[in-house]
């Protein structure tokens, strides 16, 4: 006994922890945010550039809030875990422990496709945003530019990405495509930034199909890393389609211009599988009460055809603070796909699955959101305020983004014919997103 104890004591001593053993966890874990253009403040490219932060590494690896990850033990396993395991934990702690020292030479850090790089490669069509101009200060409403993409046959899109340009005024921009004879923002003008009211964004024909309005190709918020889909899945953009970006941009303290660029990866031919994008999963109708704490919204559909889940994004603002997202299989079993016990605004993550799930017919999404509206909550503009839907962060919202999975050739509009009609925006504040 005793002499194992004392070798487990003498094991930090046989192999000091140097910088040539943390160097690989930093390249793997934090420089894809931890780089001089991209979102966190400080870059861990280098020794000299990491050591004065060595203490505020430990602690943030220590309390996990670094890397950002909000998945609790219980979820299903995720492609896009960012999480560090116990023998990073113990690598990156046992280096500061020993006052962070520099160690042997080592060859320095490959440099990673930086943020002016494409990360996917040269995409074969870019659309850039012509250069909006962001004020000092203030709440802008959401912006949106169409662009035709002349586009003379239906395309397989394989991947998608965007390049942000102003990273510290960019909150999200969302790229959808427009089939032709659609009614999204019907008649507004091509290749021009605008600003339309919630209403003239909620205009729909009576008894459209909800893909043939617009479908989400992909989303930009901070933290969100490129990825092709599936190796045999793709998005579909039918011929004839205009690309939309959903702009919204937060001021930052000084004026910025912002030249961010998407771009398309088509795919050379018709793929297996068709992936795509639901807003579904969500809940219109909640009132959170003034000061309340734990208030909780549910919101479910059921599949009316069978389909794999490949990713879930728990989106809520600044009251969020849980979400929970199961599936309930037709033979009457649970499944916790997402659970997020701490959610945090400023990471609106994709969770993208390892493996894909299979959910046959009948199958019913469940989520369940808890907001905190006391004035515990620091991020709560108004303790005071009933809270209902919104747009606008001082507003709320309850969404579970999904990706979903069919064949090639499927209806995804047979996804919905068990669900009760779209909901209407009967007030401009109960206007869905969009
Ligand atoms: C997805 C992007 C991302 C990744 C990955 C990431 N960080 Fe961060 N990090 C940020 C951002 C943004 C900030 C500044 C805002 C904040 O503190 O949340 C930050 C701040 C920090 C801070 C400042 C203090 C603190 O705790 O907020 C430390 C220390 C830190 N990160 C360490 C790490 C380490 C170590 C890793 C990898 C093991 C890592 N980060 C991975 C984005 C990231």
């Amino acid at each position: 006994m005793r002499i194992w104890s004392l070798l487990l004591l003498a094991t930090p001593l046989l192999a000091e922890t140097t910088w040539k053993d943390v160097q690989p966890i930093l390249e793997r874990r934090c420089v894809q945010c931890h780089q001089k253009g991209e979102v966190a403040p400080m870059a861990f490219t280098s020794y000299p550039e990491t050591r004065p932060f060595a203490k505020a590494i430990r602690q943030a690896v220590a309390r996990q809030s670094m890397p950002p990850w909000h998945a609790a033990p219980g979820s299903l396993a995720f492609r896009n875990d960012r999480s560090l395991s116990a023998a990073e934990v113990a690598t990156l702690t046992a280096w500061v422990e020993a006052g962070a020292p520099q160690g042997p030479a080592v060859k320095s850090m490959a440099p990673a496709a930086g943020p002016s790089q494409w990360k996917l490669g040269q995409p074969d069509r870019v659309v850039q945003v012509p250069g909006f101009q962001v004020p000092a200060s203030g709440q802008l409403a959401y912006s949106f530019l169409i662009v035709p993409l002349n586009l003379k046959e239906d395309t397989w899109v394989r991947a998608a990405e965007f390049r942000i340009d102003q990273r510290q005024v960019v909150h999200h921009i969302n790229a959808f495509i427009r089939p032709p004879g659609s009614s999204y923002l019907a008649g507004f003008p091509t290749n021009e930034i605008f600003s339309p009211t919630v209403a003239q964004r909620g205009k729909r024909h009576a008894h459209e199909r909800v893909f043939d309005r617009r479908q989400l190709i992909l989303g930009y918020e901070p933290g969100y890393e490129p990825m092709p889909w599936l190796e045999d899945g793709a998005k579909l953009v039918p011929a004839g389609s205009d690309l939309i970006f959903e702009m919204h941009y937060n001021p930052g303290g000084t004026p910025a211009v912002d030249r961010s660029e998407f771009g398309l990866y088509f795919a050379p031919a018709a793929p297996k599988n068709r992936v795509v994008a639901i807003d579904t999963l969500r809940d219109l109708d909640f009132v959170i009460p003034p000061h309340a704490n734990g208030f909780v919204s549910q919101a479910a559909m059921t599949l009316a055809r069978p389909a794999r889940l490949l990713s879930v994004q728990p989106h809520m603002h600044v009251r969020g603070k849980s979400m929970t997202v199961r599936a309930v299989y037709p033979d009457g079993r649970t499944e916790t796909v997402l659970a997020v016990p701490r959610y945090d605004f400023n990471w609106q993550t994709t969770y993208v699955l390892a493996k894909p799930i299979d959910l046959p017919k009948g199958t019913r999404l469940e989520s369940t959101a808890g907001f905190d509206n006391s004035p515990n909550n620091r991020f709560n503009p108004d303790p005071a305020a009933a809270v209902k839907w919104g747009d606008q962060t001082t507003d709320e919202m309850h969404i579970a983004f999904l990706e979903l999975v069919i064949e090639a050739t499927g209806d995804p509009e047979k996804l919905f014919s068990s669900l009760p009609a779209l909901p209407r925006p009967t007030s401009p504040a109960a206007a869905p997103q969009d």
